[in-house]
C-alpha cells in the first residue's frame, strides 16, 4: 500500500487502543496512520479477555461498529458470585440501569479493521516502526521498515504509542524529570483454557475456595471460556486435562450447578500486573492503553481502560491540530485519575477472590469476611455493579 509522507496522527500498533483511536479521528475528520508489527491474520486470531463495559457497547454502536456486536455478543444484566459453592447474583442491570457484554476483544478488533478499510485508513500491517524522533521539537519522524522490508520514512504532526505492555516509547516518558512508573506484582496468575462445550450458564462466575479462584465466562453457545487461579511460574504442561477438571468442578460445580466439561483446545497461563504511568505524554508523544498501563485480568478493565484513553485524547489532538493545545496537554489529567480507579477495582476483585499462596490464616479469615460483607450488602452489591460496568466515557466529540 502506497502511503502519505505526512500524516496528522502517526499510531503504533493496532490494538483496541490503536485502531480505535484512528477510527474516532477519522469521524472527526483527522488523518491518521496505523502501524503494525504482526499480520492482519494474527492480530484477528489473538484470544484475549472478553468483557465489553456499557460505555464501550455504547460507544461502538454510536460511532456505525456495533453491529455485529449486537447480533452475537452475549449480553447479560448480571454477574454471579460464587463462595464455597455458594451462589450470590450482582444483578447489574437492576443496580446500574447497565448491562455488559461479552465480546471478546478480537472480535472487536475484527470490527474495527473492517471499518478502517472500509472508510479508506491506512492500516500498515507487517510493518515495523524502527525509530520515532522529533517528539520534543515541531515534528515527528517515524522511520519504518514495510511489508515488503524495505526503509521509509513518515513525518507527522503528533505521534501515539499504542503498542502493548512492552512499548519501547515509554521510556521516553519515564525518562522525564517527572516520570514515574508504579508497579505491583501478584503472587498469583490465571491458567485459560478455551472448550468445546455448551454454556455451563449463561451469566458469568466468579468463584472462590480454599483452593483458590476460578471463572466461568463463555465465547459463543458452544465455546467456553474458563480460567483457574493457578501459580505464576506454573508451565502449561503442569495442566493434564484432567487436573484441571477436577480443579474446575472443586472450585465451582454446587448442587444445581455442574462446570460443563468438552475438549480443551487452548492453554495459557496469564501473569497478573498492574502498572501505571504518569505521565502519559511528552512534547507530541502520546501513550494509550496497556503501553500506558496494565491491569490484572480479573475485573476485565483493560481494553475498556484503552478506549477510555483515547476517547480523553481524540479532543485533544483534534483542537491541537486547530492551533489550541490546552486540551492535549490535558491528557494526563483527565486519563490518570481514571487507570488508578480501575486499578484499584481489579487490585481489590483479585485481592478478594485469590487465596494468596502466603497468606496467614487470619488473612484467609478476612478475606471471606470481606467478600461476605460486599456480596450480602446492598450497598455493596451497588459498589460492585457500577465498577463493573464501568463509568461513562470521556466525550471523543468534545
Ligand atoms: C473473559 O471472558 O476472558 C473474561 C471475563 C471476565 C473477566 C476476565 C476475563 O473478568
Amino acid at each position: 500500500m502506497a502511503t502519505a509522507e505526512h500524516t496528522q496522527v502517526a499510531v503504533i500498533g493496532a490494538g483496541p487502543a490503536g485502531l480505535m483511536l484512528s477510527h474516532l479521528l477519522h469521524l472527526r475528520g483527522v488523518e491518521t496512520v496505523v502501524f503494525e508489527s504482526r499480520s492482519q491474520e494474527e492480530v484477528e486470531n489473538t484470544v484475549r479477555a472478553g468483557v465489553l463495559e456499557q460505555g464501550t457497547m455504547k460507544l461502538m454502536r454510536d460511532t456505525g461498529i456495533g453491529g455485529r456486536m449486537d447480533r452475537e455478543a452475549d449480553v447479560d444484566e448480571g454477574i454471579e458470585f460464587s463462595l464455597d459453592g455458594v451462589r450470590t447474583r450482582i444483578a447489574l442491570t437492576d443496580l446500574t440501569g447497565y448491562n455488559m457484554a461479552v465480546y471478546p476483544q478480537h472480535e472487536v478488533l475484527i470490527d474495527l479493521i473492517a471499518q478502517r478499510q472500509a472508510d479508506n485508513g491506512a492500516v500498515l500491517f507487517n510493518t515495523r516502526v524502527d525509530d520515532v524522533s522529533g517528539y520534543d521539537g515541531d515534528m515527528v519522524t517515524v522511520n519504518y521498515t514495510d511489508e515488503n522490508g524495505a526503509s521509509a520514512t513518515l513525518t507527522a504532526d503528533y505521534v501515539v504509542a499504542a503498542d502493548g505492555s512492552n512499548s519501547p516509547y515509554r521510556a521516553a516518558v519515564t525518562a522525564l524529570d517527572n516520570g514515574a512508573r508504579y508497579k505491583f506484582e501478584y503472587p498469583y496468575a490465571w491458567f485459560g483454557i478455551l472448550v468445546n462445550a455448551p454454556q455451563t450458564q449463561k451469566e458469568l462466575i466468579y468463584a472462590t475456595h480454599e483452593d483458590g479462584f476460578a471463572l466461568i465466562s463463555t465465547r459463543s453457545a458452544t465455546v467456553q471460556r474458563y480460567y483457574l487461579q493457578c501459580d505464576p511460574e506454573d508451565t502449561v504442561d503442569q495442566w493434564s486435562d484432567e487436573r484441571i477438571w477436577e480443579a474446575l468442578h472443586t472450585r465451582v460445580d454446587s448442587e444445581d450447578l455442574t462446570v460443563s466439561e468438552g475438549e480443551i483446545f487452548d492453554k495459557a497461563v496469564l501473569r497478573f500486573r498492574s502498572a501505571v504511568t504518569d505521565p502519559m505524554q511528552r512534547g507530541r508523544l502520546f501513550l494509550a492503553g496497556d503501553a500506558a498501563h496494565t491491569v490484572p485480568p480479573t475485573g476485565a478493565k483493560g481494553l475498556n481502560l484503552a478506549i477510555a484513553d483515547v476517547c480523553a485524547l481524540v479532543p485533544g489532538l483534534v483542537h491541537a491540530l486547530q492551533g489550541d493545545d490546552a486540551r492535549l496537554q490535558a491528557y494526563t489529567q483527565v486519563a490518570v485519575p481514571r487507570v488508578w480507579r480501575a486499578q484499584h477495582f481489579s487490585y481489590w476483585m483479585s485481592s478478594m477472590l485469590h487465596v494468596a499462596p502466603d497468606a496467614s490464616p487470619f488473612e484467609l479469615h478476612r478475606r471471606r469476611g470481606e467478600l461476605s460483607a460486599v456480596l450480602s450488602s446492598e450497598a455493596g452489591r451497588r459498589y460492585l455493579a457500577e465498577q463493573y460496568v464501568g463509568r461513562e466515557l470521556p466525550d471523543y466529540m468534545a
